[in-house]
């Protein structure tokens, strides 16, 4: 984790309220994993001392280039969609445990519910990179909050649902799942919490439906894996990325916490944000 400044390259409103902005921060893009986050501080201290958290929406080690994709909302984000190119900002992190990928899964399906692309969006470029097929499932209300298809990776399988139906399958995301899910070897989400616990309830009666065997049986099966660990993680079906209000974003507020379903509560900032779907008590309605 650094304390860095960042500049800003790029800023553009790719969708009603909704920016992608770009940043030279190569101290905080080395070393970054999908699934990580940043935490922003705003330039106006005018009452606004907590720092935004975004996912690192994307991260190219090549150039020191980092981008964010955040809908404005409030206070916060309304102040970075004022920020012109040449600014400076400072950025804490890369934050928070990576998505673990388990190096024999070819087939990647990646759900992000609206602003949960942001979420997903640099496991797509890790994945294909890796040489993994990639099927990327989008659910928005209506055709004008799709995600562009021209800012994802041309490789990506993208398949969009609409509440509305104007665009893709008619209905919620989540339904389009069980066409996917023998495909998939792995699956990896982000988006409103009521999504990620439709999401854990198919992850568990998966494996009855389809017959399929456990990841990790063979090497090492005898092994304890810990919940909450990185091997851990990597044997889920199923891995969530997490949102919680935040305070400090280091694990000293205890302002992030979810249930976990061992009872002990899981810091989205520490333990998260992302998690094996069955560590999340989904509920406990915490
Ligand atoms: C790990 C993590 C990653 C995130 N990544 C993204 C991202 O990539 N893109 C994006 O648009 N947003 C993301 N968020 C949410 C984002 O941090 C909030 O939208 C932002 O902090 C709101 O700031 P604000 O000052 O504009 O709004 P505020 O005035 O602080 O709040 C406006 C509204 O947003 C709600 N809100 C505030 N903070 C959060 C939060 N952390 N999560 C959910 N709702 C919140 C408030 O309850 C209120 O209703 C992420 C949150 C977390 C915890
Ligand atoms: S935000 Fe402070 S403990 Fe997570």
């Amino acid at each position: 984790m650094r304390l860095a400044g960042a500049e800003l390259l790029e800023s553009r409103e790719i969708l009603p309220g909704q920016w992608l902005q770009t940043f030279h921060a190569p101290a905080l893009v080395a070393g970054a994993r999908a699934g990580q986050f940043v935490h922003v501080r705003t330039g106006d201290y005018s009452g606004m001392v907590l720092r935004r958290p975004f996912s690192i929406n994307t991260a190219d080690a090549g150039t020191g280039v980092l981008s964010i994709h955040f809908r404005s909302i409030g206070r916060g984000t309304e102040w970075f969609t004022r920020l012109r190119p040449g600014e400076r900002i400072d950025m804490l992190g890369p934050l928070g445990r990576p998505f673990e990928v388990d190096p024999r899964s070819r087939h990647l399906l990646l759900v992000a519910g609206g602003l949960g692309m942001a979420g997903v969006r640099f496991l797509a470029d890790e994945a294909i990179r890796d040489g993994r097929q990639v099927t990327l499932l989008f659910g928005a209300a209506r055709a004008a909050e799709v995600y562009p298809s021209t800012l994802l990776p041309d490789e990506v399988e993208y398949v969009v649902a609409t509440d509305d139906g104007s665009v893709g399958h008619r209905g919620f995301v989540t339904e389009l799942v069980p066409t996917y899910e023998g495909w998939a070897d792995q699956s990896f989400a982000c988006g409103p919490q009521p999504m990620l616990a439709a999401l854990a309830r198919l992850a568990e009666g998966r494996r009855e439906r389809l017959g399929v065997a456990k990841l990790g049986r063979k090497k090492g099966g005898g092994k304890v894996v810990r919940q909450g660990s990185a091997a851990g993680r990597r044997r889920s079906f199923l891995q969530v990325s997490m949102e919680q209000n935040m305070g400090c974003a280091v694990g000293a507020c205890l302002g992030c916490v979810v249930m976990g379903a061992s009872g002990t509560p899981q810091r989205v900032c520490r333990e998260g944000p992302v998690f094996g779907s069955e560590e999340i008590a989904w509920d406990s309605g915490w």
